[in-house]
């Protein structure tokens, strides 16, 4: 049995916990760890939520933005009407061309960082704000990549993260494809717990926000094809995931959670 003696190394352990088993991967025809730029771009206007409104009380009028994994700059793009300027963070060159072409087409002057966070924090500049939205469920090393934001904000940071691991709707088909069983942890409440003990006065605020799938216009059969590959199974049996979706009908809100604390 494992033993986890803080919370820091719980969340690492469970993170790890939702690897592909070896004998799955190896029958992956290809890499199943995407995240297609098209999922995560600026499509029409961002939606408000808690969020965004935590992000855009504390931000002065014209006040700086850093959006740390800012993919194509959904996090930013909220902030438009407040914001100065913005620098995005990511770790793809793909998600920052994205990000960047979002920001001039709507006007908000803006920077990009190619690195990956905390490692290269030294290439971004402190900011009124620092946004970082859906990422942490992919950092092993939460307590150091929690105190860099930090230290990049003169008056807020505001984290956002489904309540659950991200890949958690896809537990159902890793068992009707694979027979496997996926883990349940860690979750947003594991994500304060390591805040906490490192020190950072982090507050969590839990709601519904929409479907993930409402966010970008992605037809049934490109979701069926992203979620094979994620699936390890080969092009032959997309039509079967593609059953698949149909059969489990419309997404439902997703208990999502805004982490945020002044710094
Ligand atoms: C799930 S997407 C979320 C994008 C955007 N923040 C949003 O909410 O739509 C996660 C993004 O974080 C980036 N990323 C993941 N880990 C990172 C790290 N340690 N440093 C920088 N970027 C990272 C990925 O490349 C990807 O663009």
């Amino acid at each position: 049995m494992t033993t986890h003696s803080t919370a820091a190394q719980r969340w690492r352990d469970d993170l790890a916990s939702w690897a592909i088993p070896p004998e799955i991967l190896a029958a992956a025809p290809e890499d199943p760890w995407i995240h297609p730029v098209e999922m995560f771009a600026v499509v029409g206007d961002v939606p408000d939520s808690p969020s965004h409104a935590m992000a855009r009380e504390a931000l002065p009028e014209g006040g700086s933005v850093l959006d740390v994994g800012c993919g194509g700059g959904r996090a930013s793009a909220a902030l438009v009407a407040r914001a100065g300027r913005t620098t995005g963070v990511d770790s793809s060159e793909r998600m920052l061309a994205s990000f960047a072409e979002a920001m001039s087409a709507l006007g908000l002057a803006h920077d990009e960082v190619l690195g990956r966070w905390p490692d290269d924090e030294a290439g971004a500049p402190v900011a009124d704000v620092v946004v970082c939205h859906h990422v942490v469920y992919n950092v092993p090393d939460l307590p150091a990549f929690l105190r860099a934001l930090s230290a990049h904000a003169r008056r807020r940071v505001v984290c956002e993260l489904p309540l659950l691991h991200p890949l958690s709707h896809m537990s159902p088909l890793w068992a009707r494809f694979w027979d496997l069983e996926r883990p349940t942890a860690p979750t947003a409440d594991d994500c304060l717990a390591v805040a906490l003990e490192s020190g950072i006065p982090a507050q969590l605020d839990v709601w519904d926000d929409e479907p993930f799938e409402a966010r970008s216009p992605l037809t049934l059969e490109q979701r069926a094809h992203h979620l094979r590959v994620r699936l390890c199974l080969p092009a032959e049996r997309e039509p079967e995931v593609l059953a698949a979706l149909v059969e489990q009908g419309p997404a439902r809100h997703r208990r999502t959670a805004t982490l945020w604390w002044d710094v």
